[in-house]
């Protein structure tokens, strides 16, 4: 019987190292437009502002997520379920050295976002990681609500279990961990049929636009969904990526289930 839901998953035996080598080691096609839109939508929304509380769930062996909200917060929290991965954040963040780890991967990503003057204005994105991160090993499922002032959660709510039900209560946990009005952007694998990091293979819940929009029409706005097809592919047996830059609804303490 193969393994569906998150609770029953071998998270610990994930690569970080394997993973961001093959996701983010080059900037792909895709992660080249949303990085720019992630980037114009909290401009958009939050330019000028500071000493706000971000968090990436799910963060993983991905850092553009927490870079594209360095400028807003002088809190920024990282959280994943898996070991290997917190240590790899700790290791990028709070326990950063430079020689010790390499950004070369990163600094691609933040060659993009300083083209807006909001980011243009951190001396050191490396050292304001360093100072403003906290990274914390919790579940997506466990998140109490309304703590946080904006937020990512990048490829995780479709990609933890294969059950639709855990891909909803992840998407409704992330967005009732936000405070009403906060602006958000969420990534998702469209129609994956499972990922792999190196002998690994963990489960999917296939989604597609609608299912995305669906997923969280109680409890947000949709400013923006982009759908991209796959051009060249990361690997086999997805058909594209979906961005959503959306607003929690301020009126919405919590959508429950
Ligand atoms: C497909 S990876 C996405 C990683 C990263 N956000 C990215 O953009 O590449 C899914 C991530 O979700 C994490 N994860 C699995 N179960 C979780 C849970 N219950 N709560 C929070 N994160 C979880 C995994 O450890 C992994 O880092």
């Amino acid at each position: 019987m193969p393994r569906r839901f998150n609770a029953d998953l071998e998270w610990d035996a994930l690569d970080p190292e394997d993973y961001c080598r093959k996701n983010y080691e080059n900037i792909h096609e895709n992660d080249a437009v949303f990085i720019v839109k992630l980037r114009d939508f909290f401009s958009s929304r939050l330019r000028g502002r500071t000493r706000l509380r971000g968090v990436d769930v799910g963060a993983g062996g991905n850092l553009y997520p927490a870079l594209s909200m360095l400028p807003y917060c002088d809190e920024l929290t990282l959280i994943d379920y898996s070991r290997p991965n917190i240590r790899w954040l700790l290791d990028h963040t709070t326990d950063y050295a430079p020689g010790r780890v390499d950004m070369t991967a990163w600094r691609q990503f933040w060659n993009v976002l300083v083209e807006d003057v909001s980011y243009a204005r951190v001396p050191d994105p490396w050292r304001a990681l360093r100072e403003r991160s906290r990274v914390h090993r919790q579940s997506v499922f466990g998140l109490r609500p309304a703590q946080w002032d904006l937020g990512t959660m990048f490829f995780v709510a479709e990609s933890i279990s294969a059950s639709e039900e855990e891909f909803r209560s992840a998407v409704s946990g992330f967005i009732d961990a936000l405070k009403p009005g906060a602006p958000f952007v969420m990534a998702f694998m469209e129609k994956s049929e499972g990922w792999r990091v190196g002998e690994r293979a963990f489960p999917a819940v296939s989604v597609c636009d609608s299912d995305v929009l669906d997923s969280m029409s109680r409890g947000a706005e949709v400013h923006e969904l982009i759908r991209l097809g796959t051009g060249n592919p990361l690997r086999p047996g997805y058909s594209g990526m979906i961005l959503v830059c959306g607003t929690k609804n301020p009126d919405h303490e919590g959508m429950g289930e």
